[in-house]
């Protein structure tokens, strides 16, 4: 069994299929930078994704993946938990246990149909309904292009839930010099969003006046 460390800094990332591994990676690495126990759920085509874009490929088993990745990120394996799809005993399935937060990095339209609709057919599933029930803080990355009128209602429908969708759109006012600005800006937002502080990415208004 998984001890809870810090019962305020624990939070639930679910890689799911779609494009935009990077995404997914600067942000566990930003959350275990920032001490937070991170539940990682991996979907089985976050997993080709990864590999495809990344060069990155993990091993099948949960235990020997969280190292993989640890080494990857060259950070300690003690606040990462990489979870199976039905690891139905982890603490991330009930609202007794939960993170009170979850972000889907990135989010599929596939998974953002999934969760708009309760499946809860897997343990990332199950851990966004749980997220939902428990009125905690669920944020979905969702990435697609161009959205059709499903996954517009899907998102619509969860957002009226309370629940923040934050397209992998990037700005370019920061005017970013490489992949990894662009990666940071959206990583920036998430982090703002969770409330956990960043320096990335300067806050409008604020850094450029100074310029
Ligand atoms: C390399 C690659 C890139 C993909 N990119 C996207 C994408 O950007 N958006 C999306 O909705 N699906 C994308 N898909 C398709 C999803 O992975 C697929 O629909 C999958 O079943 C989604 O389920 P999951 O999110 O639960 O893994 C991609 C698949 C692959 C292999």
């Amino acid at each position: 069994m998984t001890k809870i460390i810090n019962e305020q800094k624990r939070i639930t990332l679910f890689w799911s299929g779609a494009s935009g591994a990077p995404y997914g990676l600067r942000l566990l690495e930003s959350l275990l930078a920032a001490d937070y126990q991170v539940y990682l759920l991996i979907s089985s085509a976050a997993r080709v994704v990864l590999a495809t874009e990344h060069g990155l490929k993990l091993p099948s088993g949960p235990k020997a993946a969280a190292e993989a990745l640890a080494k990857h990120l060259q950070c300690p394996t003690d606040k990462l938990v990489v979870c199976g799809k039905d690891d139905w005993f982890s603490p991330v399935a009930s609202g007794s246990a939960a993170p009170k937060q979850m972000v889907v990095c990135p989010c599929s339209a596939g998974a953002l149909a999934a969760i708009a609709h309760g499946m809860s057919d897997n343990l990332a599933e199950r851990a966004a309904d749980v997220v939902m029930k428990e009125r905690g803080q669920l944020l979905l990355v969702v990435r697609e292009t161009p959205f059709s009128t499903l996954h517009l209602e899907n998102m619509l429908k969860l957002s009226k839930m309370g629940v923040t969708i934050m397209p992998a759109a990037p700005g370019f006012y920061h005017q970013p010099e490489s992949i990894d600005d662009l990666v940071d800006f959206m990583v920036a937002r998430i982090l703002d969003h969770l409330g956990i502080e960043q320096v990335m990415v300067p806050r409008w208004g604020y850094d450029q006046r100074d310029k």
